[in-house]
C-alpha cells in the first residue's frame, strides 16, 4: 500500500554536505519527497519527538546531538514507505548496516547515524503530525 514515513537527515550528515545524495537515495528508489523543512530544533522539540525514549540511558546525549546542528526533516511517501525507508537506512547502528544502506555510507555512530525514519505506520502518522500540518503536504 502506499505510504507516508517521516525521516529526518541528522546533524551529523548535514554537516557532511550528503543532503542531495541522501535525497538521491530515496528518489531512486520509489520514495517522493512529499514535505520538508530544514531547522534547528530547540531541546523541548527534540524531547518531545522523541519522547518514546524519555527513560532511556542514551536520551539525553540523544537530546543534545539532535539539537547541535540543524536538521533536514522531510515525509516521504510511496509503496510500503515505511519498510522502504528502513531498508534504504540501514541498521540503527551504523558498524551493524548493511553494506550500501545510508548509515554504511555515511554515519559514524550509534548516536550521529545520519537519519531517523519512522518504525511503523502509528508512529509514523504521529512523527508526520509533529512536524507538519497536514496543509504542508503536496501529495501528488
Ligand atoms: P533513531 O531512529 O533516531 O531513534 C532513536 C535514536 O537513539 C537512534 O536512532 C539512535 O541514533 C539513538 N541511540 C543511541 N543509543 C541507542 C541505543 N542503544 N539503541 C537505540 N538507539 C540508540
Amino acid at each position: 500500500a502506499i505510504q507516508r514515513t517521516l525521516s529526518i537527515i541528522k546533524p551529523d550528515a548535514v554537516a557532511k554536505n550528503v543532503i542531495g545524495k541522501i535525497y538521491s537515495r530515496f528518489e531512486t528508489n520509489g520514495l517522493k519527497i512529499v514535505a520538508a523543512q530544514m531547522r534547528q530544533l530547540s531541546q523541548a522539540e527534540a524531547e518531545g519527538f522523541y519522547a518514546v525514549h524519555r527513560e532511556r540511558p542514551f536520551f539525553a546525549d540523544l537530546v543534545k546531538f539532535m539539537t547541535s546542528g540543524p536538521v533536514m526533516i522531510q515525509v516521504l511517501e510511496g509503496e510500503d514507505a515505511i519498510a522502504k525507508n528502513r531498508q534504504l537506512m540501514g541498521a540503527t547502528d551504523p558498524k551493524k548496516a548493511e553494506p550500501g544502506t545510508i548509515r554504511a555510507d555515511f554515519a559514524e555512530s550509534i548516536d550521529a547515524n545520519a537519519v531517523h525514519g519512522s518504525d511503523a505506520p502509528e508512529t509514523a502518522a504521529v512523527e508526520i503530525a509533529y512536524f507538519f500540518p497536514t496543509l504542508a503536504i503536496h501529495s501528488r
